[in-house]
């Protein structure tokens, strides 16, 4: 099923190329003159143009332009983001050492970035938290997944208000790792982010031991832009998340220090070196890892989103960002809480088993974890259909 957002950029490109072709004109001539065209005298038709029209030129303009330019403009906070170059030099003082030439390149390269914590914004929303707004859903992205957002936009991530409190949504993201990725993906990025103004892209290399960097400079952006936040849900694209059970869970809370997720105790580094997670010991020796909420998707309130981005910069970047959270929580001194709601290792450990895919288990939970794009839109809906289960599951 090819989505809404493919078929507009299609028939876009396709309008445009024809033109071009017939007319020998520049794609930006081609849309000053459509815009002379659509000064129709019809007043209605004008402003419903004026708001897409403007939009498309400027988006093909923007070659020069930094998009977070415009944004900052009618930014009224005083605070904006701050680090505007990337200067970021690979530290050379270990490499000489017996240890570092023993670890595998993608550690070395961990270790030779590790300091360089903070990046330019090449996409920023400072209007994104304006208003109250209760929750702020914030989800890990890859420019390449924008099947995963788009599901997302139109099952956990459609921003709405409940009674009164307000759910946004944003992608977080960085740069696309491959080089020929990057040339193909990032137009089509903007112009995604130009429909749904949700993404935030920093200029950093997305790759999954720089997912830590994700968790950092969110922090930090949540403390310049968003004061105004009660609670904040962050996750990966590719789980299933009902915002209305984490709205209800979130109701009954007492205010303070609250982390909330599928808690992992005592968890230990993992020294096999297949393993997605392997960690050698010269990076972390000790037996075992503070509490932590698997990343998958978790819920922390605001003022303690704010201690940890202050406890973070204390710390030196661990390569997994959900360990790095609890690194900071133990310094901090909270422990995270564990919710049966959240299943971000799946519902049951056996990968095969049907309870995994059973919609009346999903109703009753928070989290979980992991649905790709078409079966997350098939569960959305079945939950959200009538329902008849034979078992309810208290688990709220
Ligand atoms: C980048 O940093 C290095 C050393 O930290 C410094 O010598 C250099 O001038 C900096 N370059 C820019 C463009 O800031
Ligand atoms: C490398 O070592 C020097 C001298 O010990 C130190 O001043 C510097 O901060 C180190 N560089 C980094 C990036 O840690
Ligand atoms: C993380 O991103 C920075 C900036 O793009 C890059 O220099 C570094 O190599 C990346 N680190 C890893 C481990 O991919
Ligand atoms: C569920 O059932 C009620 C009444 O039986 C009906 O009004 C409603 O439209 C149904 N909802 C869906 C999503 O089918």
């Amino acid at each position: 099923k090819k989505t809404v957002y493919k078929s507009v950029l299609l028939s876009f490109v396709l309008v445009i190329a024809v033109t071009v072709l017939q007319r020998g004109m520049t794609a930006n001539q081609f849309l000053q003159s459509q815009q002379q065209k659509e000064l129709s005298p019809e007043p209605m038709n004008a402003q419903k143009r004026d708001n897409v029209l403007p939009v498309a030129n400027n988006f093909w303009k923007k070659e020069q332009d930094p998009l977070t330019k415009t944004a900052d403009a009618t930014e009224k906070q005083a605070r904006s983001w701050d680090v505007t170059t990337t200067n970021c030099t690979a530290n050379l003082n270990s490499s000489k050492d017996d240890w570092f030439k023993g670890l595998e390149p993608n550690f070395q390269q961990f270790l030779l970035y590790r300091h360089c914590r903070y990046f330019p914004l090449l996409i920023n929303h400072p209007e994104k938290c304006s208003g109250d707004i209760y929750l702020l859903i914030v989800v890990k992205s890859i420019i390449t997944q924008h099947d995963r957002r788009e599901a997302i936009r139109k099952t956990w991530g459609r921003e709405k208000e409940v009674g009164g409190k307000k759910v946004r949504t944003l992608f977080l993201l960085g740069v696309a790792s491959k080089e020929e990725e990057r040339a193909n993906y990032q137009k089509l990025l903007e112009y995604e982010n130009h429909i749904y103004s949700d993404i935030l892209q920093w200029d950093f290399l997305d790759s999954f031991f720089n997912l830590t960097l994700k968790e950092v400079n969110f922090l930090k952006w949540l403390g310049i832009y968003c004061d105004n936040v009660r609670y904040v849900f962050k996750g990966d694209d590719d789980v299933f998340v009902s915002p209305d059970n984490i709205l209800e869970y979130l109701g009954d809370q007492k205010a303070g220090d609250l982390f909330v997720g599928d808690v992992l105790h005592k968890a230990r580094p993992i020294r096999k070196k297949e393993n997605k997670y392997y960690i050698p010991n010269a990076l972390y020796s000790k037996t075992h890892y503070p509490p932590y909420a698997g990343g998958g998707g978790f819920v922390m309130d605001s003022p303690l989103a704010q201690k940890l981005h202050r406890v973070s910069e204390t710390l030196e970047l661990y390569p997994i960002d959900d360990v790095f959270l609890g690194m900071c929580l133990e310094v901090l001194k909270v422990t995270p809480v564990a919710h049966a709601g959240f299943k971000t290792f799946g519902i049951v450990k056996n990968k095969n088993s049907k309870m995994n895919k059973e919609p009346c288990f999903f109703q009753n939970m928070l989290v979980v974890h992991k649905l790709l794009p078409p079966e997350l839109l098939r569960m959305w809906d079945l939950v959200h259909s009538n329902l008849t289960c034979s078992r309810k599951l208290y688990i709220l």
